[in-house]
């Protein structure tokens, strides 16, 4: 089966990035990615794309009105494709059943049942959303159920491993590219369609093909493991700090050990992201389901050591400024979960800014990328009063000027611009003692010393 006509369902931080790069490397097949979100779209259009990836511009300006298209016309979408890839948001449910744990799939279940009333002819279907597993069947259940044209269907799995920030050079090059699929006859002419494409730019034994539900869970322990990680320095960035030994030394001395590797051992005030901790949830609650507490129980350390993490940054900051940073001027460096993208989903800033606001503090925010509107919005949604917003928080577009005056300096993101920062200037613009809380050990920590600041570094014993 050859594919000339992909559409995808949802333009947001995978599905923009993912379709670009496969338009760009499949110049004979048109790509379509919808939403019902005009602004999306019509960002998407523009020349100030949504996402900000580094290289996306480039990807997107090369195969843009040539076989890569951006549309809110979902159902003629739908119609003219041969392969539907469902990449709308799956959030954890707040309500209900499984609230705080499950994934909301809500409109996963809405794209189902708009492509078996829109589709004729025969259709593949692939998961690229991270979703619980067994969610193949149920799109299958769905759409058999609706379909009333005689149109056939296979669904596939086929999870998207890029990291913000790096999306472009993961799905360039990506250690693996997952395809799951039914072991049918049909099941496999879909899997071989779907490899076909990717087969175009990414080495035949890096794209491995797994039965459905060995990929959908795949997808989840990957997450799993990497957020793991971070969860089990961090813990250990805590008996650094109390011992005088240094998490980075301790990280080097690990990570050479090939059997445990040198990546995702950096401490920091926590992970953030749209992705570690709902998959953890989403995999606890996977546990709890199949009657699984010893299960559940251990991933779900990963996430409140990962709270922990975020709380204890705080109350440090609290303890540090003689227990009180009531109406305390505190300049934040950094709001986005990681450096080189726009994005705040489950950012560690928004739980330590909110805790911060709970202590009365005043805060001057900063970061290179974030819409101060976002940030607002993110600190009104976890909970902190508009009158608390508007009263004691300020959004600068300036380091320099967050600092000035301030009691204190956070870092909350490793934006490389904050290696750089002229750091005798903002010493000067502090008032004395100037503390600086490095959440993310991404200031040059000798200089800070010689400079006289007052500095706590995550990971670092004194
Ligand atoms: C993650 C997975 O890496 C990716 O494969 C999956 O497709 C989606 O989820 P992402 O959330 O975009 O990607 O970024 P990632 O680089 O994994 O970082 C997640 C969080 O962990 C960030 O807040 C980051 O700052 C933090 N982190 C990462 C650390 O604190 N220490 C590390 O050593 C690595
Ligand atoms: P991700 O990080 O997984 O890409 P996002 O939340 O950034 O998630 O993007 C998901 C997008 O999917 C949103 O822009 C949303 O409007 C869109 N969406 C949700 N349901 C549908 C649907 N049925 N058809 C098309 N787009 C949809």
């Amino acid at each position: 089966m050859k594919i000339s006509s992909i559409c995808c369902l949802g333009a947001g931080y995978v599905g923009g990035p993912t379709m670009a790069m496969i338009a760009a490397k499949c110049p004979d097949i048109q790509v379509t990615v919808c939403d019902m979100n005009q602004q999306r779209i019509d960002a998407w259009n523009s020349d100030e794309l949504p996402v900000y990836e580094p290289g996306l511009d480039e990807v997107v300006a090369s195969a843009r009105g040539r076989n890569l298209h951006f549309s809110t016309d979902i159902r003629s979408a739908i119609a003219a494709a041969d392969l539907i890839f469902v990449s709308v948001g799956t959030p954890t449910k707040t309500y209900g059943i499984g609230a705080g744990r499950a994934a909301d799939l809500r409109y996963i279940e809405a794209a189902a049942r708009l492509i078996a009333e829109v589709s004729h002819g025969h259709k593949i279907i692939v998961e690229k959303s991270t979703i619980p597993v067994k969610t193949a069947s149920a799109i299958k259940t769905i759409i058999a159920a609706n379909s009333t044209s005689g149109a056939t269907f296979e669904v596939l799995s086929n999870p998207e491993f890029l990291a913000e920030g790096t999306a472009v050079a993961d799905l360039e090059n990506p250690d693996r590219i997952l395809i799951g699929g039914e072991t049918t006859p049909g099941g496999q002419i879909a899997v071989e369609a779907l490899v076909s494409v990717y087969a175009r730019w990414v080495p035949r034994e890096r794209i491995v093909t797994t039965n459905l539900w060995s990929s959908e869970l795949s997808k989840l322990v990957a997450n799993a493991f990497l957020a793991q990680r971070i969860s089990s320095i961090n813990s250990i960035s805590a008996l650094c700090e109390a011992t005088g030994a240094d998490v980075d030394e301790v990280a080097r001395a690990i990570g050479m050990d090939s059997r445990i590797g040198p990546k995702f051992l950096k401490a920091s005030v926590g992970f953030g992201g749209s992705c570690f901790q709902k998959d953890i949830l989403n995999l606890v609650y996977l546990c709890e389901s199949f009657n699984l507490p010893h299960v559940s129980e251990y991933w779900r350390q990963v996430v409140h050591l990962n709270d922990w993490q975020k709380s204890r940054f705080v109350e440090k900051i609290v303890r540090t400024l003689f227990n009180t940073v009531n109406n305390k001027r505190i300049a934040i460096l950094g709001f986005a979960f990681k450096k080189d993208t726009n994005d705040t989903r489950e950012s560690p800033a928004i739980h330590v800014c909110r805790d911060l606001l709970r202590e009365h503090a005043q805060l001057a925010i900063y970061d290179p990328r974030v819409e101060p509107e976002l940030i607002r919005k993110d600190l009104a949604e976890a909970g902190v009063s508009a009158k608390l917003i508007e009263a004691n928080v300020e959004i600068l577009d300036d380091p320099y000027a967050a600092v000035k005056n301030a009691h204190a300096l956070a870092t909350l993101t490793e934006w490389d611009e904050f290696k750089t920062l002229d750091l005798p200037r903002i010493h000067r613009l502090m008032l004395k003692p100037a503390f600086v809380f490095d959440g993310r050990d991404v200031l040059p920590t000798a200089e800070l010393e010689a400079l006289g600041f007052d500095s706590f570094i995550i990971g670092k014993g004194q």
